[in-house]
């Protein structure tokens, strides 16, 4: 094994390194104590102080309206979840990609057998992109309650074009969905102007914050059946869940300590600036792009227009395993990256790569040009090692 500095290029499953400012808070909340909305002492009430912070951050950070709507849940999954077992009845009608993640095709799946009927529109093989005019026409074909579109593939690294989607969607009384776990923090995203009605995302990714974290907002208006029931804080006296938002969606102690860092990680991106954060993430994608599509064998997936893309880019090297790739990358190379079906095998059936799946490289916002340059450099080795024999 090589001494040199170990290259972490899996931002796309979590990222890493966090801003210094994270580990810090994480470390100071827990030694502080306190449990947010949990009695009438100073560390409760700095608790819940710093818990509401974190909501008013989000909302500054995606242009919503009103904090309250941003709901906590440990991860992006639990939040899908909650938002579709919370909307969708028997009869109901979803539209959806082929490119989702299974944390939307496993509920889909679930809600099918219960009733629910699901639509999945296919995307470009090459691209990865979805036609909007072909989801409009899915959600015409009968009555539909929700479209739900995963903004960025975790696999293919394309983004959807879904600018005036939320617009229609309400002119048709459809509910609009946005699964955010591939763009959150990386790309400027507008809550009102998108016309959003739902939207998940993690806190871990390029939210930068740590693992356990993540959030379902739902615009004013829209009622969900909560997930879980228990306590809140509030109302103890009654044995009926809370109306009221955030506490009817969010019973059980919230993880505090994830949240204190997801708190310094919203306010490092707040002040870092996401259109900035998107110009350095964009630059990184497009010399790994035509790095990799420089070096002979490699077969690289999704756009090649790098406007398009986001966080992650998949691909193969001819006659090889992806999985042997990835293994040298790590033992031989010591970088760290993704490989297989990075849990959303639809994505993979699209581009032709299941079942062995791709090699998964996402840079992060602390990946530097030198480390993207010894990831190609180590492509490069391994594509004429194979050439030699
Ligand atoms: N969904 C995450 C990934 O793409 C974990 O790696």
């Amino acid at each position: 094994m090589s001494s040199t500095k170990p290259i972490y290029l899996d931002n796309a499953a979590t990222s890493h390194p966090k801003p210094e400012s994270v580990y810090r808070a994480v470390a100071e909340i827990l030694r502080a104590g306190g449990s947010p909305g949990r009695g009438t002492h100073q560390q409760a009430l700095t608790a819940d102080r710093l818990v509401f912070e974190t909501r008013e951050a989000l909302t500054k950070l995606f242009n919503a309206c009103d904090s309250s709507r941003f709901v906590f849940t440990p991860n992006a999954t639990f939040a899908i979840n909650q938002a579709l077992f919370g909307l969708l009845q028997p009869g109901d009608r979803v539209v959806t990609t082929m490119v989702e993640h299974n944390a939307v095709t496993r509920p889909l799946r679930e809600l099918e057998s219960r009733g629910v009927k699901v639509v999945k529109v296919s995307v470009d093989s090459m691209s990865g992109i979805v036609k909007k005019t072909a989801l409009q026409e899915a959600c015409l074909l009968e009555p539909t309650r929700l479209l739900l579109v995963n903004h960025c593939s975790n696999v293919i690294g394309t983004m959807q074009p879904i600018e005036g989607l939320g617009r229609w969607c309400q002119e048709h009384d459809i509910l609009f969905m946005l699964d955010g776990a591939q763009t959150a923090g990386l790309l400027p995203i507008d809550l009102q102007s998108l016309d959003v009605d739902l939207f998940s995302a993690p806190g871990h990714k390029g939210l930068l914050g740590p693992q356990g974290t993540g959030f379902l907002y739902i615009k004013e208006g829209i009622e969900l059946v909560p997930l879980i029931y228990g306590g809140t804080g509030t109302n103890s006296r009654s044995d009926l869940q809370p109306e009221q938002l955030p506490e009817r969606l969010e019973s059980g102690t919230v993880n505090l300590s994830g949240l204190a860092g997801l708190h310094a990680s919203l306010l490092f991106l707040l002040q870092v600036g996401i259109a900035q954060i998107h110009a350095r993430e964009t630059r990184l994608i497009e010399k790994i792009l035509t790095g990799l599509q420089g070096i002979e064998r490699v077969k690289v997936y999704g756009s090649d227009d790098v406007m398009l893309r986001l966080g992650a880019i998949s691909f193969n090297l001819e006659g090889r395993d992806p999985a042997e790739v990835a293994f040298i990358l790590d033992q031989e190379e010591q970088i760290s990256v993704r490989v297989g079906l990075h849990c959303a095998p639809d994505a993979h059936r699209t581009i032709g790569t299941y079942p062995t799946g791709t090699v998964r490289v996402s840079p992060g916002y602390f990946t530097t040009e030198v480390e993207i340059d010894r990831f190609l450099q180590a492509i490069r080795k391994i594509s004429q090692y194979y050439s030699q024999g």
